[in-house]
């Protein structure tokens, strides 16, 4: 028993020392770092030191940063990318100057930081965040940094760190590839903010864009399916006067999760840890699919996953080389049907649920709401589109407008996916498709309720039983998704039929007002008896989230409506 506890005392000093040994997180001025040695952050989640990536070749010696408890040592930041030392003569200390230094013994730098803030006492700092942090050890505030790595990234992004541009400097911080699994020196993929172009992340290769996020518009990007619901991770995009970057955070600490470039699949990927199974799950990449790449369907093309051709024009637009787009050649893009006559009148027109085509030199406002931002696009000729910047809260925010050619449009099928975005075209162009929805309508009201009445054996609307016959509503139906592809708007109008079938004729909207309701987006009400009862079922089949069987829903759910 006593043997027992003091063997217990014994061993709580042995784990308490050996901790003490293993856990050094800083270096002082008259320390150093040398190659064999590792920093581990306080809480023990990183590491610092020197690794090969290539085993079989072991003399290049880079100093980076790693996931402490990862078995594969997964790193996250390099410091000498572009110089990597020659064996295992590496030093990395603190020089009188303040500068952090990474030398080969005796010789000079292969590596060192700018700051020139000389202070008495400098301490190098690994943090459990897995940022390395230089701060002036006399300072009581340890959020105080000198200098700091997250502000230097590679080819990583990790929680707290902020990817994009301080506006007052023009600092600006970027993620680049390793240039191959073996090199991290920096490949032409980068990922960040452009400055000349919108508030939105931007993935370039070389020179040229790659893939958008589209608009940041409040809730998340307008080219990237909401994520918000994730339990891991938190996002969020700051845009002011002084800062423009991307950051996520992750909702519990116990989680692990990173962005990161790779050079080769030329891909954003995002990992996050599973502790289970001890391994990086992939959980999200982009471009995620062909449709994310820049600019696939050219100007005033509409790229839609769930068609084929998948490059579509926007409505009121068709091929500019017809002959060209029918052998998939798409980079001539669309060009109006009818020319459009800024003087005469123009008329702008609904696309739903897309990304926001891309914009350099935007011009976007953010106090502004929508009815100011049509009236400043419908006065300047060449303002192509508009949209609210901010869509959450009721009647959303902001103001972005467009000038030429809409580029990188890509469309979304669920409603909390992408953006409303209002498109110019000739006045003559808008009355066919406001036509061709009331006659819907029209068609499917009496079926709607001959239906209903064959439901609830109530036939009280008994005429319009042969009206059924003569209706043909799946035909209409079928006519009108063929043409459009629009589920969500045949849907609505069969909401909207719903509501003129209402049992009694005050609850019933009249002819103008459905003509409203046809040519808005807002919310309609839910249809009193008997319509209710099918209003359950079939409009549960709204587009959600994250469901990659969205369109599928949608036709059960409309041969369902059929079938009863
Ligand atoms: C690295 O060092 C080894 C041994 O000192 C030497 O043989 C080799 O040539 C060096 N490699 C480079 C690239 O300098
Ligand atoms: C580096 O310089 C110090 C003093 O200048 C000397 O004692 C040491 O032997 C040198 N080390 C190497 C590897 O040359
Ligand atoms: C130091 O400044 C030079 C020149 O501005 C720059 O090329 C280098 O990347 C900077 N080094 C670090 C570690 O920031
Ligand atoms: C990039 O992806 C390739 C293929 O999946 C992989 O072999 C390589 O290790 C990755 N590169 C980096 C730098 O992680
Ligand atoms: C910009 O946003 C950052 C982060 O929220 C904040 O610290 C900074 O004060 C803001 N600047 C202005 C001018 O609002
Ligand atoms: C480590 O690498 C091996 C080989 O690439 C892989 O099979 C394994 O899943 C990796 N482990 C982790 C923790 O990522
Ligand atoms: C392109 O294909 C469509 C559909 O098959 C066809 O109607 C049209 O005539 C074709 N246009 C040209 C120029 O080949
Ligand atoms: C329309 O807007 C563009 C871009 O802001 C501007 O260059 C042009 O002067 C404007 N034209 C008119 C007539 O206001």
């Amino acid at each position: 028993m006593k043997m027992g506890f003091y063997f217990y005392i014994v061993c709580c000093f042995l784990i308490f020392f050996s901790k003490a040994s293993t856990t050094i997180d800083t270096i002082s001025r008259s320390e150093s770092l040398t190659d064999g040695k590792t920093l581990v952050s306080n809480g023990g989640s990183f590491a610092l030191g020197f690794f090969s990536p290539d085993t079989s070749n072991s003399n290049n010696r880079y100093l980076g940063i790693w996931y402490h408890n990862d078995p594969n040592q997964t790193v996250v930041w390099v410091a000498n990318r572009i110089n990597p030392i020659n064996g295992s003569t590496g030093v990395l200390k603190i020089e009188s100057s303040g500068k952090i230094v990474l030398q080969v013994q005796n010789t000079t730098a292969v590596w060192s930081t700018n700051s020139t803030v000389s202070v008495e006492d400098p301490v190098l700092q690994l943090l459990d965040s897995g940022n390395l942090v230089l701060r002036d050890g006399n300072d009581i505030n340890p959020e105080n940094h000198l200098w700091q790595s997250f502000d230097y990234p590679s080819d990583t992004m990790l929680p707290g760190m902020k990817i994009g541009v301080d506006l007052r400097t023009s600092f600006d911080r970027r993620l680049s590839a390793w240039k191959n699994w073996d090199d991290p020196s920096p490949g032409d993929l980068t990922y960040g903010v452009e400055l000349e172009g919108s508030p939105e992340m931007v993935l370039m290769k070389g020179l040229e864009k790659y893939y958008l996020t589209g608009l940041w518009i409040g809730s998340g990007f307008s080219g990237v399916r909401d994520v918000r619901s994730n339990p891991i991770f938190d996002y969020d995009f700051v845009w002011n006067e002084t800062e423009i970057y991307f950051t996520f955070s992750l909702k519990s600490k116990s989680l692990m999760s990173r962005v990161v470039l790779n050079q080769t699949e030329s891909v954003r990927k995002r990992y996050t840890w599973n502790p289970e199974s001890q391994t990086w799950e992939l959980f999200s990449m982009r471009p995620s699919d062909y449709c994310d790449r820049y600019g696939l369907c050219g100007p005033n093309g509409n790229c839609d996953y769930n068609k084929l051709p998948v490059c579509q024009c926007l409505t009121g637009f068709r091929p500019k080389w017809p002959k060209r787009w029918n052998t998939s050649e798409y980079s001539g893009g669309c060009i109006h049907i009818k020319p459009l006559n800024c003087q005469t009148g123009d008329e702008f027109i609904t696309i739903r649920r897309v990304k926001s085509p891309a914009i350099t030199n935007p011009w976007v406002h953010k106090t502004m709401n929508l009815k100011e931002c049509k009236a400043e696009c419908s006065r300047n000729c060449s303002c192509m589109a508009y949209s609210n910047l901010d869509v959450t809260g009721g009647d959303g925010s902001g103001c972005a407008m467009w000038f030429g050619d809409l580029v990188d449009i890509k469309q979304f099928q669920s409603d909390s996916d992408g953006m409303d975005l209002y498109i110019r075209v000739s006045a003559s162009e808008t009355e066919l498709k406001k036509k061709a929805k009331v006659k819907l309508a029209i068609i499917l009201a009496p079926v709607i309720a001959a239906l209903l009445g064959l439901l609830l054996v109530v036939c009280y609307i008994r005429g319009t039983r042969r009206k059924l016959e003569e209706g043909k509503p799946s035909d209409a139906a079928y006519e009108f998704l063929a043409e459009t592809g629009d589920v969500p708007e045949l849907l609505r109008s069969i909401h909207i039929s719903l509501l003129c079938v209402q049992q009694h004729p005050e609850e019933r909207p009249s002819m103008s007002s459905v003509v409203l309701m046809l040519g808005s987006h807002n919310e309609l009400p839910s249809p009193k008896q008997p319509g209710f009862l099918f209003y359950n079922k079939p409009f549960e089949a709204y587009p959600s989230p994250d469901n990659n069987e969205s369109s599928s829903r949608n036709e059960i759910s409309l041969s369902t409506f059929e079938a009863r």
